[in-house]
């Protein structure tokens, strides 16, 4: 994982612009991954996606565990919102490309990701790890799901993670989410958004670690 250096976020930043200018460094990085780019140019094979959607369990996992304790929570519950959850999308699109069972795996990197969310004790950092997940999946993700759909020939079938049925139109959502975001920003002091804004550099580094280990054993074609 790359080592953050701490955020300075600009006083006059609200917290959805110092979220997206402080990680816009580790976010160029995600793109460029060996595993996103296999995946993205059609070299990934099935086994490889697999390997994938089960990481990726194990952090939606704790995502939306987390989510059931924090409705109530002043600093997290403005952006909580079952209609993001991914779970059932995951376990579904699992079951697609695993017809007869994911194989057994051990991830060191998703067990260690997941673990950062369910043993933070303040709320901010649940904040930066579901904005650096569901955004994203709002985001590139979208992108990512329609070339997925092309290369496999997939014809809608196994890539319901990508789609966010419950949430209406994403554009409009996105800005909803950030205004959240802009409001509990306005609650923070200047070191609570630096923190906020280093969880979300750190959420970056455990998805880049979670592609390193993944081109591991999946290098793809
Ligand atoms: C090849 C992979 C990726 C591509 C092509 C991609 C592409 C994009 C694009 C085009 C946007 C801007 C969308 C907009 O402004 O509406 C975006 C935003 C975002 N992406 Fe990615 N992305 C990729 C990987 C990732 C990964 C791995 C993560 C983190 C797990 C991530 C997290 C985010 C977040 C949080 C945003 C929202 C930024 C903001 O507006 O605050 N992306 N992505």
């Amino acid at each position: 994982m790359t080592t953050a250096t701490p955020a300075r976020t600009a006083p006059e930043d609200t917290l959805s612009a110092a979220m997206k200018k402080g990680s816009a460094i580790e976010h160029e990085q995600a793109e460029g991954s060996a595993f996103m780019s296999a995946l993205l140019d059609g070299r990934m094979d099935a086994d490889g996606y697999i390997a994938y959607l089960q990481r990726l369990r194990l952090v939606y996992e704790a995502l939306e565990s987390v989510a059931t304790t924090l409705v109530d929570d002043p600093i997290a519950s403005p952006i909580i919102d079952p209609a993001l959850d991914r779970l059932a999308t995951i376990d579904a699109d699992l079951a697609h490309w695993a017809p007869g069972g994911a194989p057994a795996f051990s991830s060191p990197v998703a067990t260690a990701y997941a673990e950062r969310i369910t043993e933070s004790t303040w709320s901010g950092a649940f904040v930066a790890h579901h904005y650096t997940r569901y955004l994203g999946d709002l985001s590139g993700g979208q992108a990512i799901g329609r070339i997925l759909d092309r290369s496999f020939h997939l014809d809608g079938a196994g890539i319901s993670f990508y789609a966010f049925d419950e949430v209406g139109k994403v554009k409009p959502y996105k800005d909803r989410y950030r205004d959240r975001l802009d409001a509990i920003g306005a609650t923070l002091s200047a070191a609570d958004r630096d923190r906020l804004v280093d969880e979300v550099r750190l959420a970056f580094g455990f998805n880049q670690s979670l592609f390193a280990e993944l081109s591991e054993l999946h290098p793809g074609r």
